[in-house]
């Protein structure tokens, strides 16, 4: 039975959040514990280039990533999991290329992100294309070498990115097509059962709303966050309502069932919004806090982040992603020379002759003419009694070209290939008008 190799990335473009944790780190690292799979979980950093040109930020939100998928339990073994940043797999950029060099055009222009970018410009008057980085761009490509270097089988994403798995897809076909089967055609894998969680104002919870709640913010922060949660205007004593709540969620996405049940009927019975925030408090804290401490440790040894993500980034890259490129340039034909078989060198020297067009005279004591090209003979006259004759055709054949080839038919016998023969007529007039050409000038 063959493992299979479940493989995501996170851009490393801001602080992971809650929404982030109950989404993705959560159900991911408990994933990556289980039997007959291997995993790749990679800081998307190429990625955070496309949308983030601060430095700075970009080194910092890789640190509180990887701290962050670290703290939450996740252990690589360079083995079954492997933790790693992106821009360390070299083989990415290169194989990136060979995907550029199949991937149509077209098929990008229809990309979500880059399509939404040029109806903002539109509805702005602007050119099409104005302020769109070349990167926005290739998003799709960058994205597909990720998961193709080390042909993973499952990709756990968001239903954003459903569509990037599609175009994975598609190129690696195209791919395959031309080059025989290298890839798998990767999966997007989408949990249905995990919670996209509300925000402080009740919408998703998302950086680009401006709602979101830090995974790692300190105790008194978290606690600040969640009493800003938005409520209704209902008093203690009076019942509220669970549906559409962003309390009630975000208590559902960390308690057990019976503690939802149990404040479910706390909701029934009335209870205080200020009593359910702290209820909140409490349970959100009580799973992050082990977590938060382990971050804080880890946040303050870098250096040891950095080894882990280095020693991740050479096994994997040892392991599966050098070999796997040097098969594809073999493929696609960047190979070595001195393997080359000689004999296929002296072909391809072979000087070419020209098509050409001769009389002479057979032992049967009539004229002919014949046109050849190399070893082929692509016309064949009938006999003539006259020399002349057979001249006045093979001078016209030079001055007209394929054109004089309505009227010979009766003089020659069948032809095998006319197109061929065409051409080679052609040839040979252009070749002869230079010569009158040169005489003349
Ligand atoms: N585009 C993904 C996101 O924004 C991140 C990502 C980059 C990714 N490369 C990937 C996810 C490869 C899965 C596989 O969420």
């Amino acid at each position: 039975m063959t493992v299979t190799r479940i493989l995501t990335g996170i851009t490393t473009s801001g602080t992971p959040h809650l929404g982030n944790y109950v989404g993705a780190i959560r159900p991911t690292v408990a994933a990556s514990r289980t039997p007959g799979t291997q995993n790749f979980y990679f800081l998307a950093d190429l990625h955070a280039l496309i949308k983030v040109q601060d430095p700075a930020k970009v080194q910092r939100s890789t640190l509180e990533i990887a701290a962050s998928w670290l703290a939450c339990g996740l252990q690589p073994d360079n083995d079954r999991v492997w933790f790693y940043r992106q821009s360390e797999i070299t083989e990415i950029p290169e194989l990136t290329w060979f995907l550029t060099c199949v991937a149509s055009k077209g098929i990008l222009n229809r990309a979500h992100a880059y399509k939404a970018a040029v109806d903002r410009n539109r509805e702005d008057g602007e050119d099409d294309d104005a302020g769109i980085t070349t990167g926005l761009f290739m998003y799709p490509v960058l994205m597909a070498a990720d998961i193709m270097v080390f042909n993973a089988h499952k990709v756990p994403v968001g239903r954003d990115q459903i569509q990037h798995i599609e175009m994975a897809r598609d190129f690696a076909q195209r791919f395959n097509h031309l080059y025989g089967e290298h890839f798998v055609l990767p999966e997007a894998v989408i949990e249905e059962h995990v919670a996209t969680l509300p925000g402080l104002d009740g919408r998703k919870m998302s950086k680009s709303y401006d709602n979101t709640i830090p995974l790692f913010a300190p105790r008194d922060q978290l606690k600040k966050l969640i009493f800003s949660i938005v409520t209704d205007s209902r008093a203690p004593g009076e019942a509220k309502d669970t549906e559409g709540s962003a309390l009630f969620q975000l208590y559902q996405a960390f308690a057990s069932s019976d503690e939802t049940a149990g404040m479910r009927a706390a909701f029934a019975d009335g209870i205080g919004w200020g009593d359910a925030k702290q209820r909140l408090f409490e349970r959100v804290d009580a799973e992050i806090a082990p977590l938060r401490e382990r971050y804080e440790d880890l946040m303050a040894k870098p250096a040891v982040i950095e080894e882990q993500l280095r020693e991740g980034a050479r096994t994997a890259r040892e392991r599966l992603g050098t070999p796997f490129l040097r098969e594809l340039r073999e493929a696609v034909g960047l190979r070595d020379l001195s393997k080359m078989p000689v004999s296929d060198n002296v072909e391809t020297q072979k000087i070419a002759v020209p098509p050409q067009i001769k009389q002479y005279r057979e032992k049967d004591g009539k004229f002919y003419f014949k046109l050849t090209d190399g070893d082929d003979v692509l016309l064949q006259s009938h006999g003539f009694d006259n020399p002349k004759d057979a001249g006045a055709w093979v001078a016209r054949f030079k001055r007209e070209g394929a054109a004089a080839l309505a009227d010979a038919n009766a003089l020659l016998e069948p032809v095998a290939d006319a197109m061929r023969a065409s051409e080679a007529l052609d040839a040979l007039k252009r070749a002869e008008d230079e010569r009158e050409q040169a005489r003349a000038g």
